[in-house]
């Protein structure tokens, strides 16, 4: 496993991270620890969650996934693990039950700190925006967080590249601490949430970008076919997969099982190391609900794709990467 800066901090992350939004949602608790074991076997030291997570899922009231790795973490070595979690969603009721006030930042944070069973988060990130509160309401309880100590590092989610460069500004016109990460949304099939205004503010200001869903929720594994979701998957479970099944989907799983034969490696493979080869990439964030899928994905790391891969996927996505220090 090979580790990278986050962004232009000094800590460093697997290339591989693990994501633990399934965790009792798809996932059962038993399959959840076993995969949190078998990443951290494997060398990932990097672990995202969210207080959420996963709420959705019926009888959970959240924070269960914080939970889980507060479990696991019990005899594990802290210093051996980055944990990253987020706040901004519902998590009680009333009116300050969610959002990026002061107020319940503040009462997050010491929720999040508790199930884990840690004394500093990491990574802590916000979730979504949250356009009624200031930027700077926001951006100083975070900072409070990270002089008291129980906060490392700042990291944001689902921020258009304008509000992150606007909070970028925020921060260091009042001498703050900054978002040092971002999270979207981004795939081969999901290029234009990143590319290219993202993607260039995360290469020109050292903002570390972590993807999340980087196999499209499953579909980039190559196991939907045209007309076939498979029974148990994400996708029978929604109808949010059928967005990728289409033409133009099917010819990417096409085109990447063809460059993977020359790899040895499979569609997921490929469409990782697609992401591990961003420049601006730091570690995209893998979901499995089982061990063996996890095994799948493990098996992307250290791969880096030659200009001829890359270019065929930009033919395929309708892409182009001027933004890309590496042209
Ligand atoms: N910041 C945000 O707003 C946000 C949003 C979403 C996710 N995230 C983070 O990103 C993480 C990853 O998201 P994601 O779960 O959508 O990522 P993903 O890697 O795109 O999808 C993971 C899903 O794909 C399927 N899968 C994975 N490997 C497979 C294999 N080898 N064979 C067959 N199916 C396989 C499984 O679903 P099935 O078996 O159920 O089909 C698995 O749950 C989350 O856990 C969370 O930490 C953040």
């Amino acid at each position: 496993m090979d580790y990278r800066k986050l962004g232009r901090t000094g800590l460093k992350v697997s290339e591989l991270c693990l994501g633990t939004m399934t965790f009792r949602w798809t996932s059962s608790e038993a399959d959840s620890l076993r995969v949190l074991d078998r990443a951290f076997d494997a060398g990932i030291n990097f672990i995202d969650t969210a207080d959420v997570y996963s709420r959705w899922a019926e009888g959970n009231p959240g924070g269960v996934a914080e939970e889980i790795i507060g479990k696991w973490l019990k005899s594990k070595p802290r210093d051996q693990i980055v944990i990253a979690t987020k706040v901004r969603g519902r998590m009680w009721n009333g009116p300050n039950g969610e959002g990026l006030s002061r107020q319940h930042i503040m009462l997050a944070v010491e929720a999040s700190l508790r199930r884990l069973g840690i004394e500093c988060i990491d990574l802590y990130q916000v979730h979504h925006p949250d356009d009624s509160t200031p930027l700077d309401e926001t951006l100083r309880a975070l900072d409070d967080l990270v002089r008291q100590g129980k906060v490392g590092y700042l990291g944001a989610s689902n921020y258009p590249a304008w509000l992150l460069m606007k909070a970028l500004w925020v921060s260091d016109k009042h001498g703050l601490a900054r978002f040092e990460s971002i999270q979207p949304h981004y795939h081969l099939l999901n290029r234009p949430e990143v590319e290219p205004e993202l993607a260039a503010v995360c290469l020109t200001e050292g903002v570390g970008l972590i993807p999340y869903s980087p196999l499209a929720g499953g579909f980039l594994t190559g196991k939907y076919r045209p007309g076939r979701i498979p029974e148990g998957s994400r996708g029978a479970g929604s109808l949010r997969m059928e967005r990728y099944m289409t033409e133009a989907g099917f010819a990417l799983l096409d085109g990447l099982e063809a460059l993977g034969k020359e790899r040895g490696k499979t569609i997921a493979q490929m469409a990782l190391g697609w992401l591990l080869s961003l420049s601006m990439v730091t570690a995209p964030i893998v979901g499995a609900n089982t061990v063996e899928q996890l095994e799948e994905s493990l098996g992307a790391a250290g791969l880096r794709l030659n200009a001829e891969e890359m270019a065929r996927l930009d033919e395929l996505t309708g892409g182009n990467r001027t933004w890309d220090k590496r042209g």
